[in-house]
């Protein structure tokens, strides 16, 4: 299969080409999305909910972090693996940044994706400028929860809206090589899209993003009461898994698995000599 470098990401924007990307948080996701030719997956710090069942997105640490982007590098064969930096990782310093970036890199991540406008500009100069592939993110920034008051659609004023453009600017200027634009007006999405030259990957902002990225447990309806707006159940996963996972308990307590298949026995001769001597 073959293997997604920064270059393809960028070549889909150059021709025009609509592309998906998606989470993945263990080995098991990473080789089904991976081998199905995802051509970017990003270890997402939705861990923090999706794996490790926290509130939000900022009690997420490096080393929980780490734990996941390992299993999902070794299940991985062709995707471009994208690391997100979590809540104050980068934040203090260009230090911070440099060093929690690069454990990334060492355990096999192709690149670093991290939340924020004019804050962060001086984080992703220095990111590149050490060889760390940086991918932006602005628009609703989850790890913001708490200063913003809550998951917003942002954007919505012309002073936001404009606000959003620079940003996305400066940050193609810092460097970046592509751009997470999660929940701003769809037609703002555009603008952006067109505005600037590296890749827009949307989440809540339309179609017209160059592509689109959803959370694995989102797209396939691993949960049963959890359907942002954002998200298409393409699947009902959680459905499919509770009936499966019924019939293995059903079976065992009627006594119907495991059968004669999943099984084998010592031979007549051998049973004899243990019996023997019990
Ligand atoms: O952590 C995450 O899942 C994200 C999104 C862009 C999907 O940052």
């Amino acid at each position: 299969m073959k293997k997604y470098y920064i270059k393809d990401i960028q070549g889909f924007k150059k021709e025009s080409k609509p592309f998906a990307t998606i989470t993945a948080y263990d080995y098991t996701s990473s080789s089904i999305c991976s081998s199905l030719g995802f051509p970017l997956i990003l270890v997402g710090d939705s861990a923090s909910m999706v794996v490790f069942g926290y509130e939000n997105t900022t009690p997420i640490t490096m080393d929980e972090m780490m734990f996941v982007l390992r299993a999902v590098v070794r299940g991985n064969s062709c995707s471009l693996i994208v690391a997100d930096m979590p809540f104050l990782s980068y934040q203090p310093s260009k230090r911070d940044a440099i060093k929690n970036a690069g454990r990334f890199i060492k355990a096999g991540a192709n690149a670093v994706k991290l939340e924020g406008g004019k804050e962060v500009l001086n984080k992703i100069n220095a990111l590149v400028d050490s060889g760390i592939p940086v991918v932006g993110h602005i628009g609703l920034q989850p790890q913001s929860i708490n200063t913003m008051s809550g998951y917003k659609i942002q954007g919505k004023t012309k002073k936001s809206a404009q606000k959003l453009i620079n940003e996305a600017i400066e940050i193609e200027n810092a460097g970046a090589f592509s751009l997470v634009l999660e929940g701003i007006p769809s037609n703002l999405a555009k603008i952006i899209s067109k505005k600037i030259k590296i890749p827009t990957i949307g989440i809540g902002s339309g179609p017209d993003c160059d592509g689109q990225i959803q959370v694995f447990h989102d797209v396939l309806g691993l949960f049963d009461n959890l359907s942002p707006k954002h998200a298409k159940k393409f699947l009902d996963g959680n459905k499919h898994l509770a009936k499966g996972l019924k019939k293995y308990k059903k079976s065992v307590e009627k006594k119907l698995f495991p059968s004669s298949k999943n099984y084998i026995n010592l031979t007549s001769k051998i049973l004899e000599d243990i019996s023997e001597n019990i």
